[in-house]
């Protein structure tokens, strides 16, 4: 038995191995479609709020369908559950109409470079708000990732102020959101698919009113015809793939969070971007000067000296 055991261990530990990839690569790949859906969606109709409240509204249906013919266990909550999430929510919905927002305005590859400094915003959170103190090399590594996203945005040739702002917004919103459901997921009473079906299902019912008084049934109908008009029947099956490709990376990314640590979590969300970051440049022939993609690689390197760092 001795002698077996380290065998046993070792399989254990590849499959555990092999499935945390499986999931990193099936997020990656969701998460990639659903920036092209939705950057050609925003081309052709530039109603983020619109498309953001979709994204949700398609996941809350999935997952009520799902629990329904119980393709899923519907979990069992509690109002206490709902408070705690609430936060949460508040958060979800913030960051992801900011993101919208700002890939509706710059190319989905500036919104990502912006959106890869969100452990700077972490750290100083952190710090500021929770006086949580970090290791000097910590503070270092914000150096690359705020120099390298500083000199991206300043040589970024279709700069725009709402697309940088709403990229920053959604870091700072994103960083709350983390912190808020480190608490909420203690417990683990409700699994990482289950939490995120209900966080999009409160986010809905929050974004719903902002998306009608921000933009409202009147715009919309107006757009969805002239996009209709403009691109074809088609244009329904890119509203729905984002909607539903929105939901099915982050429902993927939650469940990769209930097996990995947070901190393995954020360096596979790096990547993520990378691959994100790469793939919108070559489909959408966005334009990039050698500076501007140094300043992305010096942020993204410095993400990465951030997690180590951190370790
Ligand atoms: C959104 O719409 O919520 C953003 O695209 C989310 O970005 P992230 O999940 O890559 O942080």
């Amino acid at each position: 038995i001795n002698i077996e055991l380290p065998d046993e261990q070792a399989r254990f530990e590849a499959a555990q191995r092999f499935k945390i990839s499986l999931y990193f690569a099936t997020w990656w790949a969701l998460n990639v479609v659903f920036n092209i859906y939705n950057k050609k969606v925003l081309n052709a109709f530039p109603y983020p709020w619109l498309t953001s409240t979709l994204s949700l509204a398609a996941g809350s249906l999935m997952m009520l369908i799902s629990w329904a013919t119980r393709i899923a266990d519907a979990p069992k909550t509690d109002l206490d559950f709902w408070k705690t999430l609430f936060p949460v929510a508040v958060a979800h919905t913030i960051g992801h109409v900011a993101a919208t927002v700002s890939m509706s305005k710059v190319a989905v590859s500036f919104t990502h470079i912006i959106k890869s400094s969100e452990p700077a915003f972490s750290v100083l959170v952190s710090r500021f708000l929770l006086g949580e103190l970090f290791p000097v090399p910590v503070y270092m590594s914000l150096v690359p990732i705020i120099g390298g996203c500083a000199l991206a945005a300043v040589t970024e040739l279709n700069f725009n102020m709402i697309g940088f702002m709403g990229a920053m917004i959604s870091n700072l919103a994103f960083v709350f959101r983390n912190i808020f459901s480190k608490k909420g997921m203690k417990g683990k009473s409700v699994s990482g698919m289950n939490y995120y079906a209900c966080l999009s299902m409160l986010s809905l019912l929050i974004l719903t009113p902002f998306a009608i008084a921000v933009e409202g049934p009147k715009m919309w109908a107006a757009g969805w015809s002239q996009a209709l008009s403009q691109i074809g029947p088609n244009f329904v099956w890119w509203v729905a793939a984002q909607s539903i490709f929105y939901h099915l990376y982050n429902q993927v990314s939650y469940m990769s969070l209930d097996q990995i640590s947070p901190l393995t979590f954020s360096v596979g969300n790096t990547m993520k971007r990378v691959s994100v970051i790469v793939s919108s440049i070559i489909i959408f022939h966005t334009p990039v000067q050698p500076v501007n993609a140094l300043g992305a690689a010096i942020a993204i390197l410095g993400t990465f000296i951030y997690s180590q760092a951190k370790q």
